[in-house]
């Protein structure tokens, strides 16, 4: 039963009870609006309590009927608002824990509403690229004010219910017993007698709204350059205070409905989808026993290291920090303890937690110290013989049952495993630079990685804030995989007759964060020497432009040597075209023998994101990565990808598969052609007119 319906001395309480939030799908709607009928129908009641039971009075939309035909079947949220405002009886909304999007539209269709201290209140609508479509916009400002509430609608951020406290939304904040104190104000309200308010007859006052409305105009322009939703926000409220309430509801409702169908929109709700749908793993179901993590081991205080054991410590678990040599040890702590100073200094944390953290540390140099410790990820140097050190030594010391991961980014995780007498508690945990920073984390699939773990480190990835997607073994997983396609034929450009301040510029307008040069020169050129003088060792007959080898051949290793694809001025991150690199460009294509020509900033974005989607299509095929959104979420979370655009899988539908092969073909037909064999997935889809995220 989605809503429970009691009688309670003379007072209906119709309790949602649809977990976890009390979502208001389908069934529960009917249920509101039956149980409002029943109410006014049976003469011993006087009044009706509308509550929710467990963790939410509601959480909005049930997000399980999203893009489904229940979602918008009658009884809408819109009837079901009119049906408590209908009511002749007076309708009493108690509010506790959350009440957010819809849920909220709903309370603030009764015609009271108390709230316990400490509710959430929101309208998140604007963060999945949409406004509150059922009357959000229009009765909100109507109780908390204009200003209070564009702030809550182009936010979406939530504000706690005593923050609300003086204004008309609550008509009582209620300590103590929520049902009680709801039941005797409804009482007193019946007493009173009707007719009951409505929040839509209320006016919206300002001194001055025009004035605001133009002020919070000016404010999303510069925020939301992107994303259309927050200005029809202000669209939808500044018509209702023009021209009143139904036209304001009309207005709204429109705005809704195109809102919908933006691709913006689609990329948010993708993505908002996509992380939950990536801790869901096929063949792994939710009910997986986990094992209990506790302690933590981190083994190598480098880079990566120690910003992996950060992630630990900011969620309150003791980590023990070993190194081979203590000045090394001394290093990483120090750079540990510099971060948080920083955080300090910036106000973002207290000394106090900052010392809490610090104190969850234990550094040393000896295995031992690792033996009771339930996860040991090792980050030492990318070398096989040294992975297969830490392994044995692992293998002798760690307890039974604990989980050995690695951060490895390139090495085979299924040899590392076989270092082991237990390579069903090996599993990849790949961190990105840095790893104190940035969301993503991909969760390396070993062969033999036992279920259990992998559905612990998910869980885990979770209290540690990362967005984590699972990877099968490969080189370079799904992220640096991908990116080396992208690489390579950003150097294909290069030798036929672009400069990289174009490329970077180019596909920076499409909305990448930073463009393939500078990010090289960020991460360090001699990084993609030493994995293409691989690949020519490994893999002879993959074709590579060699223009960036004569870069590092010339010392200019990216920001670290003051010199790469661009200069820098020491102490600087400011990159400035470099004459030296432009003309050693110009005379490499020369010796190639190839006539240089304009390469336009189309086809630039064209070759450098197909060459994604190909290299996604073909991991998707080997089974790499379990989902199309999930290879959205590694680049939306670790690559700097336009959120707008939802991720190149969902950039590809969205020009339709098509159009996408019939690129890939026109690319295959020009010089450095060979790089441009169509996925057989993306061959299919677009003879099906198929989509990856179906
Ligand atoms: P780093 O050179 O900064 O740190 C490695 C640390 O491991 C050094 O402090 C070294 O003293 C220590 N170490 C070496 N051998 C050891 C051993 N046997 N026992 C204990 N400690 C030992 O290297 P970084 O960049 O932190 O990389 C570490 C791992 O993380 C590598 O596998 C790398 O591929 C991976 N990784 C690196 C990323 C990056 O952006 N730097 C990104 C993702 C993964």
């Amino acid at each position: 039963m989605a809503v429970d319906y009691t009688i309670r001395g003379g007072v209906a309480v119709l309790t949602l009870d649809n977990p976890p939030v009390n979502g208001l799908g389908h069934a529960t709607r009917l249920g509101i609006v039956e149980g409002i009928e029943r109410a006014n129908d049976d003469a011993d009641v006087r009044a009706i309590v509308l509550i929710g039971a467990g963790k939410a009075f509601s959480g909005g939309a049930d997000i399980t009927e999203f893009n489904t035909p229940k979602a918008t079947q009658e009884p809408t949220l819109m009837t079901v608002i009119k049906a408590l405002e209908a009511s002749a009886k007076p309708v009493v909304a108690a509010i506790h824990a959350v009440a957010m999007g819809g849920g909220l539209e709903l309370a603030l269709g009764a015609h009271y509403r108390i709230a316990a201290p400490g509710a959430q209140i929101a309208l998140p609508e604007v963060k999945l690229g949409l406004l509150p479509g059922a009357g959000g916009t229009q009765r909100l400002p109507r109780v908390v004010g204009l200003e209070t509430a564009l702030n809550m609608i182009v936010s979406g951020a939530p504000v706690p219910s005593e923050k609300l406290a003086q204004t008309a939304l609550f008509d009582e904040l209620a300590e103590g017993d929520l049902l009680d104190r709801a039941l005797s104000f409804a009482n007193r309200a019946a007493d009173r007698g009707g007719p009951y308010p409505k929040v839509r007859d209320r006016k919206i006052e300002h001194p001055n709204a025009e004035g605001f409305i133009q002020f919070a105009r000016n404010g999303v322009a510069a925020v939301a350059k992107h994303f259309p939703a927050p200005h029809k926000c202000i669209d939808a409220v500044e018509k209702g205070v023009k021209e009143g309430f139904e036209r304001g509801l009309a207005f709204e409702r429109e705005c809704f409905l195109a809102l919908v169908q933006t691709p913006e929109s689609r990329a948010l709700r993708h993505a908002f989808f996509g992380e939950r749908a990536a801790a869901k793993i096929s063949d792994v179901p939710s009910n997986t026993p986990v094992r209990k993590i506790e302690r933590i081991g981190v083994i190598g205080a480098g880079t990566m290291g120690g910003g992996i054991a950060m992630n630990f410590l900011n969620a309150g678990l003791p980590v023990v920090l070993l190194e081979t040599k203590q000045d090394a040890l001394d290093r990483g702590l120090a750079t540990i303890r510099r971060n948080y100073e920083a955080q300090v200094k910036k106000g973002k944390l207290t000394q106090e937690k900052a010392d809490e953290r610090m104190a969850l540390i234990a550094p040393t140099l000896s295995y031992s110290d690792l033996a009771q410790a339930d996860l040991i990820i090792e980050a030492v140097f990318e070398e096989l013989s040294v992975k297969e050190q830490v392994f044995r030594q692992l293998d002798e010391v760690a307890k039974p049952g604990a989980i050995l991961a690695s951060n490895t980014s390139t090495l085979n995780l299924d040899k590392i495993a076989s270092f082991t007498k237990r390579p069903d508690d090996v599993i990849g945990m790949h961190f990105f630079s840095p790893a104190n920073v940035m969301k993503l984390l991909e969760v390396v699939r070993g062969e033999k990685t036992g279920k259990d773990v992998l559905a612990t480190v998910m869980q885990l990835a979770k209290k540690i804030r990362k967005t984590a997607v699972v990877s099968g073994v490969c080189d370079g997983f799904i992220g640096n995989r991908m990116i080396e396609q992208y690489i390579r034929q950003a150097l294909f450009m290069l030798e036929e007759g672009a400069l990289p301040a174009q490329i970077d510029r180019a596909i920076e307008s499409f909305g990448f964060a930073m463009g393939p040069f500078r990010m090289s020169d960020l991460a360090g050129n001699d990084i993609g020497w030493a994995i293409r003088k691989r690949r020519y060792r490994e893999q002879p007959e993959l074709h590579y432009s060699r223009v960036a080898d004569r870069l590092c051949e010339m010392g200019r290793f990216g920001q670290k040597t003051g010199a790469g694809w661009y200069d820098y001025q020491p102490g600087k991150r400011d990159a400035s075209p470099s004459k030296a690199v432009d003309d050693m460009i110009v005379a490499y294509s020369g010796e190639c023998g190839i006539e240089r020509r304009m390469i336009g900033d189309e086809e630039i974005v064209e070759r450098l994101v197909l060459s994604l989607v190909n290299e996604g299509a073909k991991i998707l095929e080997e089974g790499i990565a379990g989902k199309a959104s999930d290879i959205d979420m590694v680049y939306l979370a670790g690559y700097g990808f336009p959120l707008w655009r939802g991720g190149p899988m969902l950039y590809a539908d969205t020009i339709g598969l098509y159009n996408v092969e019939r690129a890939m073909r026109k690319y295959a037909r020009q010089p450095n052609g060979q790089a441009w064999r169509p996925a057989a997935r993306v061959t299919e889809l677009a003879a099906a007119d198929g989509r990856f995220n179906a």
